[in-house]
C-alpha cells in the first residue's frame, strides 16, 4: 500500500478540503468584521475537479477526508459532494466542521451522503456573549443544528471551542457540562495567530485549564486514538466524557502532522502555520492526467515545513484560518 511520505518521515493520509472561504459568521479571533475579500466563483474548484483531486490522493493512500471551510454548508449541494467523496475508493472515513448554523436543514442529507464524524464550533452557551464572539445572535439555531445532528446519528460529535483568555475562560466547566449532558466531545483549542484577528485573540495557555478540569471532573488520560489527529484526550473513567487539548501553541505537535489542505481555489496548503503552497487549480484546467496530478501532489508534499512558528515568529501569517480551514 503506497502512502505519501514527506521529507521528515511523516506519512499524509489525511486531506482537509475547503469547499468555500466564505463564512456567514464573523467569530473575532477569525475574520473581521465586514470582511468582503473572498475568493471569486470563477477560481472555485468545481465538485468534478474537487473530486478528482480527491480521488487522486485516495490513490496515493489518503484514507480520510474532512469537509471544511469558511463554513462548508454555505457551498450550495454540499450533501451531494459528499456522497461523491464518501463512495470513492479507499477513502475509509469523511468527516465536516461546521458552524453549525445552517445544519438543521442539511444533517441529516449529509448522513446520508457518507458524512460519519462532525466537529461543530461552538464558544460559549451564553446568547448574548456567542452574538458578541461571532457576530450574529446565532445560538437558537446552533442548538438546533445540534439537536438534529444527533437525531441524524453522526458520531462521535465533537464540540470545538476556541479557549479566549478573559473572554470565554470562565465558561470551559459550563461547557463540559453541556457536552456530559449531550454526549459530546469537548475540544478545547488554543488560538492560533493568524491574520490580525488571531493576534489579536487573548491566546490562553490550556495546560492549567486541563488541570482544574482533570480534578474537577476525575479525568484520566486516554490512550486510543479518537480521529487520528493533533488532539489529546482525556476521560472520566466511566467513558461518558472524553476532553480533547489542542495545544498548538503551548506544545507543538507537528512531528506527527499527517495532513495537507486544499483550499477552494485548487491550492495545496502544506502547513497551517506556513506559506508553503502548491497550486493545482491551472494544472486541472491545462488538462492534466490523473498520472500527472499524482506526481503534482508528490512534488507538494516535498515542499511541506518540518513544524509552524507560532510562537517563534507570530506576525508571519496574514492569512485569516477561514482561507485554508481549521
Ligand atoms: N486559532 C484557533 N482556532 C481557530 N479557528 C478559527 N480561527 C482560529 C484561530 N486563529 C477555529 C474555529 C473552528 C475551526 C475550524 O478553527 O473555531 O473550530
Ligand atoms: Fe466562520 Fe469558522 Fe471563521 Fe467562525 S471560525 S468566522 S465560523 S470560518
Amino acid at each position: 500500500m503506497t502512502t505519501l511520505q514527506d521529507r521528515f518521515g511523516r506519512s499524509i493520509d489525511y486531506l482537509r478540503v475547503s469547499v468555500t472561504d466564505r463564512c456567514d459568521l464573523r467569530c473575532s479571533y477569525c475574520l473581521p468584521k465586514g470582511f468582503k475579500g473572498f475568493e471569486e466563483p470563477a477560481n472555485w474548484l468545481t465538485f468534478d475537479e474537487l473530486e478528482r483531486v480527491v480521488a487522486a490522493f485516495a490513490r496515493l493512500g489518503t484514507r480520510r477526508v474532512r469537509l471544511t471551510g469558511g463554513e462548508p454548508l454555505l457551498r450550495r449541494n454540499l450533501p451531494e459532494l459528499a456522497g461523491r467523496l464518501s463512495a470513492l475508493p479507499g477513502l475509509q472515513d469523511l468527516s465536516l466542521t461546521t458552524n453549525a448554523t445552517q445544519l438543521a436543514h442539511q444533517a441529516h442529507a449529509l448522513r446520508a451522503a457518507g458524512v460519519n464524524r462532525l466537529n461543530v464550533s461552538l464558544d460559549s452557551l451564553q446568547r448574548e456573549r456567542l452574538h458578541t464572539l461571532i457576530g450574529r445572535d446565532g445560538l437558537p439555531q446552533i442548538m438546533e443544528g445540534l439537536a438534529t445532528a444527533r437525531e441524524a446519528g453522526f458520531a462521535p460529535i465533537k464540540i470545538n471551542m476556541v479557549a479566549l483568555k478573559d473572554v470565554n475562560d470562565d465558561e470551559v466547566e459550563a461547557m463540559a457540562a453541556f457536552c456530559i449532558e449531550q454526549g459530546f466531545v469537548l475540544r478545547l483549542i488554543e488560538a492560533m495567530p493568524m491574520g490580525d484577528t488571531g493576534r489579536a485573540a487573548g491566546f490562553l495557555d490550556l495546560q492549567p485549564v486541563l488541570g482544574r478540569l482533570r480534578e474537577r471532573f476525575g479525568l484520566v488520560p486516554q490512550s486510543s486514538e479518537l480521529g487520528g489527529g493533533p488532539a489529546r484526550y482525556w476521560q472520566t473513567p466511566d467513558g461518558h466524557f472524553t476532553l480533547g487539548l489542542i495545544t498548538p501553541i503551548s506544545q507543538h505537535f507537528c512531528a506527527t502532522c499527517n495532513r495537507v489542505r486544499l483550499s477552494v481555489d485548487g491550492t495545496l496548503y502544506m502547513c497551517l502555520g506556513q506559506e508553503a503552497r502548491y497550486a493545482l487549480r491551472p494544472l486541472l484546467r491545462a488538462g492534466i492526467s490523473d498520472q500527472g496530478l499524482e506526481e503534482a501532489i508528490r512534488e507538494a508534499i516535498e515542499l511541506k515545513p518540518e513544524r509552524h512558528e507560532f510562537r517563534e515568529r507570530p506576525d508571519k501569517l496574514v492569512r485569516f484560518m477561514s482561507m485554508t480551514g481549521g
